[in-house]
């Protein structure tokens, strides 16, 4: 059941430099996409196309986007609230986006200042102008263990809004403990019932580590055949709308127990380690991973 290769995708210039409280430059971040670039990395999440009055450190996406090297064979997906968002992205030549909802009403309120069912509206105009321009759209549902705001969160509405955003167009799902308060038994009980509506290869698992959970939750993750992780390099992340939410699992976490088990994922430890301290150097501060400071600085 478990997969002989993963696919790694990358949140931390997106997610992670999103909720760092020091705006990173775009030269510094242009900077640390350009080394993830050269490490295997297939999926390179890059920037939001949000307001920047909510997130002021994604301000700068489109000198981002146009500031990169692209490698070959590499994507660089960013993030599109709404319909506005989406056309600056196209405009910055995105070849994919990614939406964003959630399976509680008081996070979708407080992340997009809307209602779980306005979201899927709002997204079905994205997902109308995507098919024509041949934009790939990959969906998150946040929320999935437990919302900051309402507390645990039912795997049925998860599953629910999975298939909601599935049924839309988006070609894969991923699901974020936005918070990073679930364990095991909580990632087998949402997989259990999110696996009855949607196939494993339609899945990716998004973890915050802030009970230091994580990467427990993505061997159980393995274990039902899911085989597209995110994580962030450096475990740069969080979330402005998620009070308390801490990093994303470290992307050299990730691939050091992946790599130990046998898995492949096509990334180069040493590339991501050196990205993660080159981005901690920007941010005056060591990596939050275990790898990357038992590996030390390169
Ligand atoms: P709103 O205020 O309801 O939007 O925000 P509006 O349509 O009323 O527009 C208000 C103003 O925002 C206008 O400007 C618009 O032009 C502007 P003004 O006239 O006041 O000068 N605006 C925009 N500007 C740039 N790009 C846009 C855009 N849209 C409107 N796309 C909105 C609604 C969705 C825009 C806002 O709530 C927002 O930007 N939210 C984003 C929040 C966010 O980025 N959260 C973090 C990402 S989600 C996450 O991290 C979770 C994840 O990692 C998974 C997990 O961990 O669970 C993905
Ligand atoms: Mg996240």
């Amino acid at each position: 059941m478990r997969p002989a290769k993963v696919i790694l995708y990358e949140v931390g210039p997106r997610d992670g430099l999103q909720a760092e409280t020091e705006i990173v430059s775009a030269a510094d971040k242009i900077a640390l996409i350009d080394t993830l670039s050269a490490s295997g990395l297939k999926y390179i999440e890059a920037a939001s196309f949000v307001s920047p009055k909510w997130v002021p450190q994604m301000a700068d996406a489109a000198e981002v986007m146009a500031g990169i090297t692209r490698a070959p064979g590499v994507t660089y997906p960013v993030l599109t609230p709404n319909l506005k968002g989406y056309e600056s992205a196209k405009d910055a030549r995105a070849t994919t986006v990614a939406i964003f909802g959630a399976a509680s009403e008081t996070f979708s309120q407080r992340n997009i200042n809307c209602s779980v069912a306005e979201s899927l509206d709002r997204f079905t105009f994205i997902m109308e102008e995507s098919a024509s321009d041949r934009i790939k759209v990959r969906g998150y549902v946040s929320t999935v263990i437990a919302c900051p705001y309402e507390g645990p969160v039912k795997p049925q509405a998860v599953a629910e809004m999975a298939r909601k955003m599935l049924d839309i167009g988006c070609y894969e799902i991923s699901l974020g403990d936005t918070i990073g308060v679930g364990t095991p038994a909580d990632v087998s009980r949402l997989l259990d019932t999110v696996l009855k509506v949607i196939p494993p290869e339609k899945l990716a698992v998004h973890f915050h580590d802030t009970y230091g959970q994580a990467l427990a939750n993505i061997l159980t993750s393995l274990d039902y055949g899911i085989a597209t992780i995110d994580s962030s390099v450096g475990g740069l992340g969080g979330c402005p709308y998620a009070p308390g939410a801490s990093g994303n699992v470290a992307t050299e976490d990730v691939l050091y127990m992946l790599t130990g088990m046998g898995i492949n994922t096509g990334v180069d430890l040493d590339a991501i380690v050196a990205a993660a301290w080159q981005i901690s150097d920007v941010l005056g501060r060591p990596p939050r991973s275990k790898v990357a400071v038992a590996k030390g600085r390169p």
